[in-house]
């Protein structure tokens, strides 16, 4: 078997796959690709803890864009790192795919985390003595995974990158430094990717090519996304927003506009203060 043949044989069958999955979908209930039930997440401990996540119940379909929200505190940051496996939680649990993540060693949670998720960082996170085309590969490298080139090149080509690839990030625009972290994110085809804030460092321009790219990696492409946002105009690219207050989901909206964000947001501002001192 060459090597041509094994990459188009992969390319091929996980695409049918979660084209299936995500567009032909009969059954009422999508697949979950991850889910959290009743998440208690304590930080500190005595008089200074702070129960950041109070009782968070999520489940993220499979082959969408879910954006969450919530204020400043909410717990967004938290409950992402929960989600991906980044940090263990007090109590409750947190499922990628099917493995529970309490029964996880930490090395176990790291190759898990390897295996099947991306993260998409607000301040790029990319290797600064690597080219473009050795960060996109840099999780494969870590992981021992030999790069499916057809579908490398295929993200390079989405994301406009491919007269990129051999400059180093510090030679690169915010745009496209975020472009690369996401063909990175993306590389090996993870079960779930992650961003936390991607447009934060982003001018309107490059923020809204690249939620257009998201939205695109979800629908035609079937990866599941999850993006934390503060961001009424980011969220709105979402196929659903679950919003956040005092450490608990405490709403989603399928098919969001902006205008129904901001006011949703306008009600949480409120209610959190109420509840809070901050
Ligand atoms: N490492 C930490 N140690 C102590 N408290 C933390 C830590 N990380 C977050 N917190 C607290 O947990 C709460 C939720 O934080 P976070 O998840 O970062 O919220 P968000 O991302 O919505 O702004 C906040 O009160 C924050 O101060
Ligand atoms: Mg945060």
């Amino acid at each position: 078997m060459t090597l041509t043949e094994t990459h188009t044989e992969t390319h091929t069958e996980t695409h049918t796959e979660t084209h299936t999955e995500t567009h032909t979908e009969t059954s009422p209930r999508t697949a979950v690709a991850a889910l959290a039930r009743d998440v208690v997440k304590i930080y500190g401990r005595g008089d200074t803890a702070v129960r950041a996540l109070d009782g968070a119940t999520l489940s993220i379909p499979a082959g969408r864009f879910t954006a969450v929200m919530g204020p400043s505190g909410s717990g967004k940051s938290t409950l992402m790192h929960a989600l991906a496996g980044l940090d263990t939680v007090n109590e409750g649990q947190v499922l990628i795919g099917d493995t529970d993540l309490a029964g996880l060693s930490e090395r176990q949670r790291t190759l898990l985390r390897r295996e099947h998720v991306g993260f998409v960082f607000q301040s790029f996170n990319l290797v600064p003595t690597l080219t473009a085309a050795e960060n996109i590969e840099l999780p494969l490298t870590l992981a021992g995974r030999r790069a499916d080139r057809a579908w490398i090149d295929e993200l390079v080509e989405m994301l406009g990158l491919a007269d990129r690839l051999l400059h180093r990030p510090a030679e690169l625009s915010g745009g496209q430094q975020q472009r690369v972290a996401v063909a990175r994110a993306l590389a090996a085809r993870p079960r779930i990717v992650f961003a936390d804030e991607p447009t934060g460092n982003l001018d309107s321009r490059a923020g809204e090519a690249l939620l257009g790219f998201l939205r695109h990696a979800a629908h035609e492409l079937g990866q599941t996304i999850v993006m934390v946002t503060h961001d009424a105009t980011a969220a709105a690219y979402a196929d659903q927003v679950v919003f956040l207050a005092d450490g608990r989901v405490v709403g989603e909206l399928p098919a969001p506009t902006v205008p129904e964000i901001l006011s949703r947001m306008a009600g949480l501002g409120s209610a959190a203060r109420s509840g809070k001192e901050k």
